[in-house]
């Protein structure tokens, strides 16, 4: 009795041993394969022992058991079937499981137990799921006054979706950790873990700031923010916006003056181009003679078929611009020639109305009235003063007491212009752009409001 006892006491100290488990957590991947280690110590040979594994939650269906060399598989957990192995050195006490295809189902605490025929010991592993969280977003905002006349920057930084528990550093660009005193962790429903922190800098403190958040030093994320004040990111912003809404105003103003320009090419209108006369160096100055038989019957032509003026005595006109035509007339080339509204050294008063021109048609061989003629003349009217006649009434300008009106005929580039000729440079009043191709004569009308004569002038 006593000797049995003896010898029970032998074998029981001689069999004792204890397990080694990791201390922290085992965490994986889903899908992938994971160890949970488990060993003895003193590392027995472990090949005779009972070596079990099962989920502590239910202790009735084991994960692997290995019993007399083999392993057994009463009881055995279906969901593990083909996915577990020990795969340590079981002569060297190592009874490490292997999980292959780890599944979120498979998280929870394992219970490694080992016995021997006078001894057991067991010891239990955390297996968790690893995740990697969602991209680190991190986002700046003014903070007001640092310290004493330093602007601060909020800096804060997010990443959700971690498991288990990931850790946060925040980095300046010099690769000096900054202190996270400021760093909350929130866990969903679904177990996994968010991280937020924010941190006050001064704009000069960093060229920029790095926020990682990770698991180990493997898996981590990471992202990076220049520090920029509100004022900055607006002036910047400002200045881009600006810079874009000149460039669209500036596009569309080239886009109006092409039009602009076209308009006037195809058109008539008001805008004249200032030429310089003196510049059309092919310029010929003609010399006209007014054709009598050309001139209205209220209208008298003189002599020296210079100047033609209205018979008020005699007759009324049923037109309020009875004209006459040049004998001469103009189909290519460059002319010029003066017509004298009003003679200065006369005592007469200006006069009230006239027209001046150039026509297709003499008038004699044509009795369609002038709007259907082709005719470019700038007229004048007391009240209405300046137009141009294919433009009713819209006025030049009111200048109407001229003495001299030059007329300037390009047939190449189908111009008229009408200059006043008593300014030194003489001033341009008025142009007619594309006008009809042809043969031109000179066009003048007295009106029919005074008797003043208008006179061609001589050219020397
Ligand atoms: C047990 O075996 C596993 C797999 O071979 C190995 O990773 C682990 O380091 C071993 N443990 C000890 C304590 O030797
Ligand atoms: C892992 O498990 C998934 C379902 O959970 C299955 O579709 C897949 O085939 C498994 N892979 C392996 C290698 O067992
Ligand atoms: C910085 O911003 C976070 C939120 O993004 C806020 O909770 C915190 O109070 C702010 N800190 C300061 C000093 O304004």
């Amino acid at each position: 009795m006593l000797l049995i006892c003896i010898a029970s006491v032998l074998v029981c100290s001689a069999a004792e041993f204890s397990l080694v488990v990791p201390e922290s957590s085992v965490s994986a991947q889903l899908g992938s394969s994971v160890v949970l280690p488990c060993s003895l110590s003193p590392p027995l040979n472990s090949k005779t022992f009972e070596v079990q594994w099962y989920k502590n939650e239910d202790s009735k269906k084991t994960v692997m058991l290995h019993k007399a060399e083999n392993v057994q598989e009463i009881r055995r957990d279906a969901r593990y079937k083909d996915r577990v192995s020990l795969i340590g050195e079981l002569e060297k006490g190592n009874i490490s499981l292997e999980l292959n295809n780890f599944t979120a189902a498979d998280e929870g605490e394992y219970v490694c137990h080992a016995q021997s025929i006078s001894w057991y010991e067991k010891a239990s592993v955390n297996l968790v799921v690893k995740a990697l969280g969602s991209p680190v977003v991190v986002s700046s905002a003014d903070a007001g006054i640092l310290t004493s006349h330093v602007l601060g920057v909020n800096v804060t930084c997010t990443s959700g979706g971690w498991s288990p528990k990931p850790t946060l550093t925040w980095r300046d660009s010099a690769g000096r950790e900054l202190p996270n005193t400021h760093t909350h962790y929130r866990t969903d429903s679904e177990g996994l873990v968010s991280v937020s922190s924010w941190l006050l800098v001064s704009p000069s403190q960093s060229d920029w700031i790095s926020c990682t958040v990770g698991l180990n030093h493997q898996e981590v994320r990471e992202s990076r923010i220049v520090p920029l004040r509100g004022f900055w990111k607006a002036f910047i912003l400002t200045l881009v916006v600006s810079l874009i809404i000149i460039i669209i105003i500036f596009t569309i103003l080239l886009i109006l003056f092409k039009k602009a320009k076209a308009a006037v090419n195809s058109h008539e209108s008001l805008q004249s181009e200032s030429v310089p006369l003196n510049t059309t160096e092919n310029t010929k100055r003609v010399s006209l003679t007014l054709d009598p038989s050309t001139a209205a019957k209220c209208l008298k032509v003189s002599r020296d078929g210079k100047s033609v003026s209205y018979k008020t005595l005699n007759s009324k006109s049923d037109c309020k611009f009875p004209d006459v035509v040049s004998k001469e007339k103009f189909g290519s080339g460059q002319h010029y020639w003066e017509v004298m509204i009003w003679d200065k050294t006369s005592r007469a008063q200006p006069k009230s109305s006239w027209c001046v021109g150039v026509t297709q048609k003499p008038h004699s061989e044509t009795q369609k009235p002038h709007s259907e003629k082709v005719l470019r003349a700038l007229c004048y009217e007391e009240g209405s003063g300046l137009y141009a006649n294919t433009h009713d009434f819209s006025k030049i300008s009111t200048e109407c007491n001229m003495y001299t009106l030059g007329l300037h005929l390009d047939c190449e580039r189908r111009k008229l212009t009408f200059y006043n000729a008593d300014k030194p440079f003489k001033h341009d009043l008025y142009t007619f752009n594309t006008i009809p191709q042809g043969t031109y004569y000179a066009f003048l009308s007295p009106g029919v409001k005074d008797d003043h004569p208008i006179r061609i002038l001589n050219q020397d």
